[in-house]
């Protein structure tokens, strides 16, 4: 199908229910507040915020840094295998309900071995709620293990020690936390080492940060895809050079208003990422913090902006080709996709 036509009015349910997938999720932002209060209490962990509404209301960020110390204080009830199990299926139960039929988790697992939590606890929860995802739900579940770039090279390479008896159970490394003044050159030991083993690599990059970064994070961490990319568009050698090795950006646009990267989700790049030809996606980064999970993102966004519904198609398509699906599953995942745009079509 070349040009997709629709009626306006079936644009938003063709959104919401067009096969996606998910690459660009902390799963620990996905930690709901109430969650974070029946944690704190099964764990007896005490949190400085007197009610569920009392830690919404806190959620006002002025920066990345700014949501950063909340999130982590909110990751501080995750203890044992069963919390950890409990987060990521709260998680699948909703990519179910908006369509995701592939989800690529981060976890960051410095913020819990930071606190004693053994590192065989984190992975073996989040592990299993993958594999009962894709049993259950037909969600194709991966994880990416995330290293903190505020902290440094050494705990990064211990992170990855610790990992090793887990190989398996992951496919990748990413770097996330707070970017300014900490650019992906800081980790290139750690991800040298990391690919070694065979695992794929991606890296937050010009969220806040300049495009510099997004440049480094290509040549000197060598990952394939980059996490928001926003700020790529004030360098033009480096859109051209994204267009012509089709490198993903996993876009988060509520993630980007509620941490004031854009004014307004209309002022937002993402269309015009479109029309350069960027392999753009939509992702909700931590959706139980900026108002919404995938489809929340989607509808919000078109509503926002001119897309169509060959946006819609191509940020489905694109979300599929940026996966580290084998072939195999993306011809599968583009045939359904296909199938569901032919549904809606005039
Ligand atoms: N960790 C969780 N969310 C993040 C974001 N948006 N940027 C960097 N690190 C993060
Ligand atoms: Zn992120």
């Amino acid at each position: 199908m070349s040009e997709l036509q629709m009626a306006p009015e079936q644009l938003s349910a063709f959104v919401r229910g067009m096969p996606k997938a998910e690459l660009h999720i902390h799963i620990e932002g996905s930690l709901e507040p109430e969650l974070i209060f029946a944690l704190a209490e099964r764990n007896r962990v005490s949190l400085p915020y007197a009610s569920v509404d009392a830690l919404r209301a806190a959620y006002a960020f002025s920066n990345l840094q700014s949501f950063l110390d909340i999130y982590y204080a909110g990751a501080s009830v995750l203890l044992t295998e069963q919390d950890f199990y409990d987060m990521a299926w709260a998680y699948f139960l909703r990519a179910k309900a908006d369509h995701i039929t592939h989800a690529e988790l981060f976890f960051d697992p410095q913020t819990h071995t930071d606190r004693g939590v053994p590192f065989s606890a984190v992975i073996d929860g989040l592990h299993r709620a993958c594999a009962q995802a894709q049993r259950e739900l037909n969600i194709q579940a991966e994880l990416i293990l995330c290293f903190l770039r505020h902290l440094d090279e050494a705990s990064a390479f211990a992170t990855l020690e610790e990992a090793r008896p887990h190989l398996g159970k992951f496919i990748g490394v990413g770097l996330d936390s707070s970017e300014v003044g900490h650019p992906p050159e800081k980790f290139a030991r750690v991800f040298a080492e990391a690919r070694k083993f065979g695992l794929r690599a991606v890296a937050h990059a010009g969220e806040e940060g300049p495009p510099a970064y997004i440049w480094s994070a290509l040549d000197v961490l060598k990952v394939e895809r980059i996490d928001h990319g926003v700020q790529s568009l004030k360098d033009p050698d480096l859109v051209a050079r994204l267009v012509r090795e089709r490198v993903p950006l996993t876009v988060c646009p509520l993630s980007n208003v509620k941490l004031c990267v854009f004014d307004h989700l209309a002022q937002h790049n993402l269309k015009q990422m479109l029309d350069l030809g960027l392999v753009a996606t939509v992702n909700s980064d931590d959706p139980a913090y900026f108002g919404g999970y995938l489809n929340q993102n989607f509808v919000e966004t078109f509503e926002a902006l001119p897309l169509s519904a060959n946006d819609a198609l191509t940020l489905a398509r694109n979300s599929f080709e940026a996966s580290f699906a084998s072939p195999d599953q993306k011809r599968l995942q583009y045939d359904r996709l296909q199938a569901c745009a032919e549904g809606f079509a005039r």
